[in-house]
């Protein structure tokens, strides 16, 4: 047989461009990674729009990686480290490789001081790397600021951080190139939210003791008042036929705030206190309406 007879046409598949599944990319105090399936679980099974405002790691976001979605956060960095993403990948995996090479810890505290001097100016997806530079290879993975917005967090004994993971941010590319990154506080985020849409809200914590309290993702605060505030905005949301779900801890006034709404309590592993010993279980509540 000639090579010739031997070639057959064929016809090629449907091709369908697989993408990667996204998670998140930076460690996110509050991170509901392992909250997934109960989240998923209580989600509408159809929605037009995707709204998420209080993104932070944005766990539920890259999980459900929604073809038209509001991503919000009033944290500036790291919505414009989603953004550089969204818009330079490339870049910013340039950017970390840099990081990984020089990575010890002088680099770490020369970057950090770097990061906290007002007067530098940087290229989007230098600070874009910076950001995730720091939030793998500090304490805990812990991105905490002080009253004057300054990253204060030490290194962490880590034997080899995963500074730079290619695929993975190419992923959380694929999925934020989608999303509409608003930065700015909840209520921008939702006001053209409406019926038929589903709006996802993990605020900071009430906190469960009174010294518990863990407000320091930016530099501003979320109290009684804010709580209070945010199940207005919920109960607004559900009056424009949005459908509407809500995770924070399992306390009395929590439960006060959302009477009326559907509230299941779950477990969820915390990992906020620096000492180890105290970290643990706790309850929480997902709250849908
Ligand atoms: C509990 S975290 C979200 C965790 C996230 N769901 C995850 O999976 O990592 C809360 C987020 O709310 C943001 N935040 C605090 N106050 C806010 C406000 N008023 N409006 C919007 N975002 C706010 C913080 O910057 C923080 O990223």
């Amino acid at each position: 047989m000639s090579p010739r007879s031997a070639l057959r046409i064929v016809r090629a598949p449907d091709v369908v461009p697989q993408i990667a599944p996204a998670h998140p990319v930076v460690k996110w105090v509050g991170g509901k990674t392992r909250l997934l399936p109960e989240l998923q679980a209580r989600m509408p099974a159809k929605f037009d729009r995707y709204f998420e405002a209080f993104a932070g790691g944005a766990a539920l976001f890259f999980r459900v990686a929604p073809t038209r979605a509001v991503l919000s956060d009033s944290n500036p960095d790291l919505v414009n480290l989603y953004r550089t993403l969204a818009t330079n990948v490339a870049g910013v995996i340039r950017g970390l490789e840099k990081h990984r090479a020089l990575h010890d810890e002088t680099h770490y505290y020369k970057t950090r001081t770097r990061w906290n001097d007002r007067n530098e100016s940087w290229p989007a997806s230098e600070r874009a790397a910076t950001f995730i530079y720091l939030n793998k290879t500090c304490f805990n993975g812990l991105w905490r600021v002080n009253r004057a917005g300054d990253f204060n967090v030490p290194i962490g004994r880590y034997v080899d951080p995963p500074i730079c993971v290619p695929e993975a941010l190419r992923a959380a590319a694929a999925a934020l190139a989608r999303a509409d990154l608003r930065r700015g506080d909840y209520r921008d985020a939702v006001t053209d939210a409406g019926r038929g849409d589903f709006a996802y809200f993990d605020p900071p914590y009430d906190p469960l003791t009174p010294t518990a309290s863990f407000t320091s993702y930016t530099a501003g605060m979320f109290g009684q008042d804010q709580q209070r505030e945010l199940a207005q905005t919920a109960r607004e949301l559900v009056g424009r036929g949005c459908k509407v779900m809500l995770s924070n801890s399992d306390t009395p006034f929590v439960r006060s705030l959302y009477k009326g709404f559907q509230i299941d309590r779950v477990k969820c592993a915390r990992a906020i206190n620096s000492d180890a010993a105290k970290r643990g279980e706790v309850d929480e509540v997902i709250v849908t309406g």
